[in-house]
């Protein structure tokens, strides 16, 4: 049987770019989402021009790529994030979302966490599609780093949030696929909360440091991942 596709919404933008590039690279089937095809076209084909040839991600409008795919990626900022949910919850409903989305602010002081009314992005999105098992991560692993020349990422840790234990494994296994080592479970769904705004921290340490952080936690000594674990 063929491999479930794991579409990216907002996979135009370099962290969804860079999802698909590592995705792809491990044999995932994926697709990349736009709101408009032709962008979503142009982003697949930088991808593939990257993996020279010897995988290939598909490309189709959002709702078309998440409607098709058991698994979806929300790699969109969160201005906007509300309506462009609202509008696909349709074809949402009943998946399992992977969101990267942190809503950050940036003034002369730098980058900060904002204020989210459901006290989290990936909390809105639950709200929002509740027949959906959502689950957070991949919120500070650099687009940077994703699109690198690094042969795997495994000296990176993939914090992930969530309260429905399929998806969580399913997300676990994407995390193995991008960088090598399966995501560490960090807790339920609303400590997104913490989750999401830890990015500004990383992005200020990037700036002083001209660095690019990552995540790594000692003392944890993560189980082997289950390779047939069924995305479905
Ligand atoms: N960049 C990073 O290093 C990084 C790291 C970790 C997490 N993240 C998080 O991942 C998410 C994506 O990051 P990014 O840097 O790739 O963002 P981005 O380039 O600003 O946006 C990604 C894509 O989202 C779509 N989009 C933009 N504005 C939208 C709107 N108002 N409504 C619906 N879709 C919209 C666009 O695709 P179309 O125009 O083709 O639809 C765009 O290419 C963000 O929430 C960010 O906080 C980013």
């Amino acid at each position: 049987m063929e491999e479930e596709r794991i579409a990216i919404i907002g996979g135009t933008g370099p962290q969804g770019r860079g999802l698909a590039y590592r995705l792809a690279r491990s044999g995932r089937r994926v697709v990349i989402g736009s709101r408009d095809a032709e962008r979503a076209e142009q982003g697949a084909r930088t991808v593939n021009e990257r993996l020279a040839g010897t995988e290939s991600v598909a490309w189709a409008e959002n709702r078309e790529a998440a409607a098709g795919s058991p698994v979806v990626i929300l790699a969109v900022p969160y201005r906007g994030h509300s309506d462009l949910v609202q509008s696909l919850a349709d074809a949402l409903a009943g998946k399992v979302i992977v969101s990267c989305c942190n809503p950050l602010g940036f003034d002369r002081r730098g980058p900060f966490g904002l204020d989210v009314p459901d006290g989290s992005a990936a909390e809105e999105l639950q709200l929002l599609v509740p027949e959906a098992r959502v689950v957070g991560a991949f919120h500070h692993l650099s687009a940077v780093t994703l699109w690198s020349a690094k042969e795997d990422l495994a000296d990176e840790d993939v914090l992930m949030v969530g309260d429905d234990e399929h998806a969580l494994t399913v997300a676990g296994e994407l995390c193995a696929a991008v960088t090598g080592r399966p995501g560490v479970v960090a807790g339920p769904l609303r400590l997104a909360r913490q989750l999401e705004p830890l990015t500004a921290t990383l992005i200020s340490v990037n700036k002083r440091y001209r660095t690019q952080a990552g995540v790594r936690l000692v003392g944890v000594n993560l189980p082997e991942m289950d390779q047939d674990v069924d995305i479905a």
